[in-house]
């Protein structure tokens, strides 16, 4: 238990990352089925594939490409998703609209559909370390959160679990959500997810947030889809946030839904002071929320084993994908980072003793409206 500890401290304390060229990608096989040759059976299923994976935007600007309805670090892609039947994969190729692997179609009735995620660490460059497991599991949960999301926009269900160490999402048909609900999920996957425009770096427009921004904020981080991670136990919330109309400034615990102001005095300054880059890369200082996941992950580890860890990163990677899914719907960045100290973090907001930093979202309006191809597929958002 004590080296799977280590090795969890290990992927934190802020160490700067030694990032080097990104590995090679072997793209996977074109032959395989087009998700548009799919039997009547399956068009649900691969909307659902589709709205939650397909590539949405390429940025000249920006070194990272392309974007998706959820972010990836460096938007290396570490998660691949395979539809599962019996011994059978098929390889979701998003790019592509395929699945890869086999020329003929998944024979199964198309209303209960197992998809297993697998996680690739090694495709970020070697000096991610052991962060880049962190970083993985962390994309997973976003994955699988937005599998959710866009199983809820089709009236769907999922259901995701993590058993030794296999990680699967089954899509379900279900009675039909309310209208409102699917249509709500819709137009927030519709959105214009962006982990915030900066090629000059990344600062936040300084006029204030609407009313009301945090509260919704935090009514999406607790009332996640069904069958998300995001649901299962064991994260804290906590968010410092400033310039929000109606809203005091400062440190906010945020439980159930519902934020209290806990210590008026916090501001975004030690946030900027525990982020690994410059404040003219990322001005951190100048953004309206810094949302912190935290969580008590020794006590987890001891209790259930080197699981619990993952469990606890797919949690807050999944609350992560439904806050920036929610900051999207807002006209929000929502900027998903690792690259903090730590101690510092925890110390500024407050987290007793035994609770680690596990996730941090930066969240404010993009100043510029940049040039981007859209490359959103029609299919995704007729
Ligand atoms: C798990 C995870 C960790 C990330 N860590 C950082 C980080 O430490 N610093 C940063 O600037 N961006 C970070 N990002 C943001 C990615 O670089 C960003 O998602 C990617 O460039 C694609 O941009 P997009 O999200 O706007 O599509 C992270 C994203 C994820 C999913």
């Amino acid at each position: 238990m004590d080296a799977t500890l280590s090795r969890v401290w290990d992927q934190t304390h802020g160490k700067s990352v030694r990032s080097g060229a990104m590995p090679p990608r072997t793209w996977p096989d074109r032959a395989g089925i087009a998700l548009a040759a799919l039997p009547e059976r399956y068009a649900l299923p691969a909307a659902i594939l589709r709205l939650a994976l397909a590539p949405r935007r390429w940025e000249p600007w920006n070194s990272y490409n392309e974007h998706r309805a959820y972010p990836s670090p460096r938007a290396a892609w570490l998660v691949d998703v395979s539809v599962v039947e019996g011994h059978r994969r098929w390889l979701v190729d998003p790019v592509r609209d395929r699945l890869a692997g086999h020329a003929d179609a998944p024979a199964g009735a198309g209303t209960a559909v197992t998809l297993e995620l697998t996680v690739h660490p090694e495709r970020l460059p070697a000096g991610y370390a052991a962060l880049a497991d962190a970083l993985t599991w962390l994309e997973a949960g976003h994955v699988a959160g937005a599998l959710a999301e866009s199983a809820q926009a089709h009236g769907w269900h999922a259901t995701t679990d993590l058993d030794d160490g296999e990680l699967t999402v089954t899509l379900r048909a279900a009675d039909p959500a309310p209208p409102g609900h699917a249509q709500a999920a819709r137009s927030r996957l519709g959105a214009r997810r962006t982990s915030g425009l900066g090629p000059r770096g990344l600062s936040a427009d300084p006029a204030p947030l609407p009313e009301g921004t945090l509260a919704a904020l935090s009514q999406a981080a607790h009332r996640p889809p069904t069958g998300s991670p995001a649901a299962w136990p064991g994260l804290r919330h906590r968010a410092v946030a400033c310039r929000i109309t109606g809203l005091a400034d400062g440190l906010h615990t945020v439980d159930s839904g519902t934020t209290h102001l806990v210590d008026a005095d916090v501001t975004m300054d030690p946030v900027q002071e525990a982020f690994s880059y410059p404040r003219d890369k990322l001005d951190v200082a100048g953004m309206n929320i810094g949302w912190v996941i935290t969580a008590d992950v020794a006590t987890a580890v001891r209790a259930a084993g080197a699981a619990a860890y993952r469990r606890l990163l797919l949690a807050a990677g999944a609350t992560g994908q439904h806050l920036g899914s929610a900051a999207a719907a807002a006209g929000l960045f929502c900027r998903p980072a690792r690259s903090v100290h730590e101690a510092h973090l925890e110390a500024a907001v407050a987290a007793p003793a035994p609770e680690d930093f596990l996730y941090l979202l930066l969240i404010g309006r993009s100043r510029p409206r940049d040039f981007a191809y859209d490359l959103t597929p029609p299919e995704v958002l007729p």
